[in-house]
């Protein structure tokens, strides 16, 4: 089949902030004990953080991670978790059923971010807890000295704050399992105190609003329309979160769940504005898509009431389940303009990127390899594309295009990169690319990840299923030409 993209240098979507590629490390099954933090194993440094895990991080090119929670943060004490570990408390974590011994805690992920080279990204306590243990939490993180939480921290052995730059106001508040879960109106007012008391400790934060948990709640919209009439003044973000999976084997759906995304994300933007123009603010409200990926393999698996660090959520991923991260990140993308922070949830074992063995090794899953290609080289501006692609029908979804992709300019180092899935399991596309205003770039690197069986996946020492180079892609006068394999991600890169 031929298909055809068409982008020009001028007609830019939007910066691509940095931050839509974040991951989330929560307080959840082997994520933090087993994951990131092990002491004693012959990987972790004298801080107890493994350096084979941070090499990977750094690898994947994730520059925020948001902590400590997902449902935990609910339920959460965040004094349990800082100054001497002998004395901290062992507690019910009640959100995952499991105990909570708080050896990690907001320190340790401080300064374990220092060593992955991101920024925290830090929830707080909204169910349980609420905007005072909020502004606390911001004074112990960014206060620099000379008041109650600061000179805790000081305390505590870290002199200097911080300065935590981004905040939750909660997690999913929206949801019958959230501890102390809310009506919109009771969360909307609540967040928007947090909100101010925690910007009058320090000026500089910005705030994320607890959007829908998914856009399958039955409150979806009127949610996000109620919380934000009440603290839009004083938020920066609202949240969007979703999980997709592939319970009925249904292929062609599954691939084609980007639609529904983007059909998730123009809606939350549309209540986003209509609120700001209800209110006829001059201010824009953005995106935080603090949680997606795909998730079902592990689900409804059985765990051992009150144990520490269980194997929870461990779904292994394999080739399909990477197509569909391709086609999410590549839509999120495609939402540049207003999509300005986004998570891949999670990072380490839980839903991960990244899988340990406790006392051994670690290995790349699928899923890896799409997200670290785009973290390196969609730099710049989201060009937006014109898709001339032939359509298919699928059980759950119409006319959707067999080629997914987006183009970015980075204009710093003159490099222009294309992403793109094809999505047929049958037939190569031809994809003519037409990229004006850049007659003087020629193709330098065609990477791709193809070939293997939908449902191969990586393991402990074999991580056959990543990308490979490919031969130059066909110049054509001003078009080049790419052979895109059935069912592939592929990344071509043009250099000046
Ligand atoms: O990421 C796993 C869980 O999914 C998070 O704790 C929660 O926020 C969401 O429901």
């Amino acid at each position: 089949m031929k298909a055809k993209i068409t982008v020009a240098a001028e007609m830019k979507i939007g910066e691509i902030d940095r931050r839509i590629f974040g991951s989330f490390i929560e307080h959840l099954g082997r994520a933090v004990y087993g994951g990131i933090y092990e002491p004693g194993h012959p990987m972790s440094d004298k801080d107890g953080m493994r350096t084979d895990v941070i090499e990977l991080i750094k690898e994947m090119g994730v520059p925020v991670v948001r902590y400590p929670g997902g449902n935990f943060v609910s339920g959460y004490n965040w004094e349990d978790g800082v100054g001497p570990v002998e004395e901290r408390p062992k507690r019910l974590e009640l959100a995952w059923g499991v105990t909570e011994p708080n050896t990690f805690g907001t320190n340790e992920f401080m300064l374990w971010c220092q060593k992955a080279k991101a920024s925290p990204m830090m929830a707080v306590n909204l169910g349980t807890r609420g905007p005072d243990e909020a502004r606390a939490l911001v004074e112990y993180c960014n206060h620099k000295s000379n008041s109650k939480y600061s000179d805790l921290r000081i305390s505590h052995g870290y002199k200097d704050p911080w300065g935590v730059k981004l905040w939750c106001l909660g997690n999913e508040m929206d949801g019958p399992w959230q501890m102390c879960a809310k009506t919109a109106t009771e969360y909307g007012r609540i967040a928007n105190e947090a909100s101010k008391m925690m910007k009058w400790v320090d000026g500089s934060i910005e705030t994320v609003l607890c959007g829908s948990s998914s856009r399958g709640m039955r409150t979806f919209g009127d949610w996000e329309a109620t919380t934000l009439d009440i603290a839009y003044d004083n938020v920066d973000y609202v949240s969007l979160h979703q999980y997709y999976g592939n319970h009925a084997n249904d292929l062609p759906s599954f691939l084609a769940k980007s639609l529904e995304l983007d059909d998730f994300i123009y809606s939350v933007i549309c209540t986003c504005d209509f609120v700001k123009a209800k209110k006829r603010s001059k201010k824009t409200i953005n995106l935080s898509f603090d949680e997606w990926n795909v998730w079902y393999h592990s689900n409804g698996a059985p765990v051992e009431r009150w144990s520490f660090a269980p194997n929870q959520l461990e779904d292994i991923y394999n080739f399909e389940d990477a197509l569909v991260v391709a086609c999410l990140l590549i839509t999120l993308l495609r939402h540049a303009d207003r999509v300005k922070i986004a998570c891949l949830a999670q990072l380490v074992n839980v839903i991960a990127p990244i899988f340990t063995k406790t006392g051994g090794g670690v290995f790349r899953q699928t899923t890896f390899y799409p997200f670290a290609k785009m973290s390196q080289f969609a730099r710049g501006s989201a060009l937006r594309p014109i898709i001339e692609s032939p359509k298919y029908d699928c059980k759950e979804f119409c006319d959707v295009p067999y080629l997914e992709s987006i183009v970015t300019y980075d204009e710093e180092n003159d490099e222009v990169a294309l992403f793109a899935v094809n999505r047929s399991a049958e037939e190569e596309m031809l994809l003519d690319i037409s990229i004006l205003g850049f007659e003087d770039y020629k193709a330098v690197a065609f990477e791709s990840m193809d070939g293997y069986d939908i449902k191969q996946e990586n393991t402990f020492g074999n991580e056959s299923v990543k990308m490979h180079s490919n031969p130059l892609p066909e110049e054509n006068g001003k078009n080049v030409t790419a052979c895109l394999k059935p069912l592939s991600f592929n990344v071509i890169r043009f250099k000046k």
